[in-house]
């Protein structure tokens, strides 16, 4: 079994749907399918973030943003669906685990508001006692540095949760900064010592050699 967390940046770049990538992306996975589980979970991307921004020029409260972009996200699942698939897109880690018993291939969004789909990504591996996650976006890994402000960044290549918990809240605390993994999916991944690897998902191949367990180009949170 494993688990996926692909980042809305990949479905949309620059206003457009990037339909070749989805096209690519299910073919990997639906492969993957035919011997093992697995469960993807879509972000929200460029179309969560334009909601996000109306909602907040409207007045709405924040559980209310979250709905936005939980939808978003669930808009985003909805265009992996195929016959080789669970037939619609579960709307909480409980579908998707009932999803899981009976189907290998499972999409899906957000969940509650509060959080982002990565941390949905581990609630779902946590509870299927999947002990890895790949979580795919449109950088590297984690670097020593905020690469927006530094030009020498190094890529870490290894990573303990109390590091990368510590950066992620450093982060999250300072305006408009925004870490590649959500603080509460790596606190997820501690207790339970599920494997986070990150990577870049516009690299397929890399992505493909780290879903058979081969070394890959990226950071491993452990
Ligand atoms: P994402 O998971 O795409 O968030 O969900 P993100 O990490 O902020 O976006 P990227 O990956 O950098 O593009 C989009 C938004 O939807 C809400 C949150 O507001 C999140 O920022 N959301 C998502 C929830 O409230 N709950 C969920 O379970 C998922």
């Amino acid at each position: 079994m494993k688990v996926i967390s692909l980042g809305g940046s990949l479905i949309w770049k620059r206003g457009a749907i990037r339909t070749a990538y989805i096209k690519e992306f299910h073919n990997i996975v639906r492969e993957y399918s035919r011997k093992d589980k697995i469960c993807v979970v879509v972000g929200g991307g460029e179309i969560a973030r334009k909601y996000v921004q109306v909602g907040r020029k409207l007045g709405l409260d924040e559980f209310l943003l979250d709905y936005l972009g939980i939808m978003a996200t669930r808009i985003n699942a909805s265009l992996f669906i195929s016959e080789d698939s669970y037939p619609t897109v579960p709307f909480s880690v409980e579908e998707a685990v009932r999803a899981l018993a009976t189907h290998n291939l499972v999409f899906m969004g957000g969940t509650e508001p509060g959080h982002t789909t990565d941390a949905v990504a581990l609630m779902v591996a946590e509870r299927t006692k999947c002990k890895e996650v790949i979580n795919l976006s449109n950088v590297d890994g984690i670097y020593d540095k905020d690469p927006r402000k530094h030009r020498d960044v190094k890529l870490i290549e290894k990573i303990s949760y109390d590091k990368a918990l510590k950066m992620a809240l450093e982060s999250y605390a300072g305006a408009s900064t925004n870490f590649v993994m959500d603080p509460l999916a790596i606190k997820i991944a501690a207790r339970s010592k599920i494997v986070i690897k990150i990577l870049n998902g516009n690299d397929l191949e890399n992505f493909k050699k780290a879903l058979e367990g081969k070394k890959f180009y990226g950071t491993t949170i452990r």
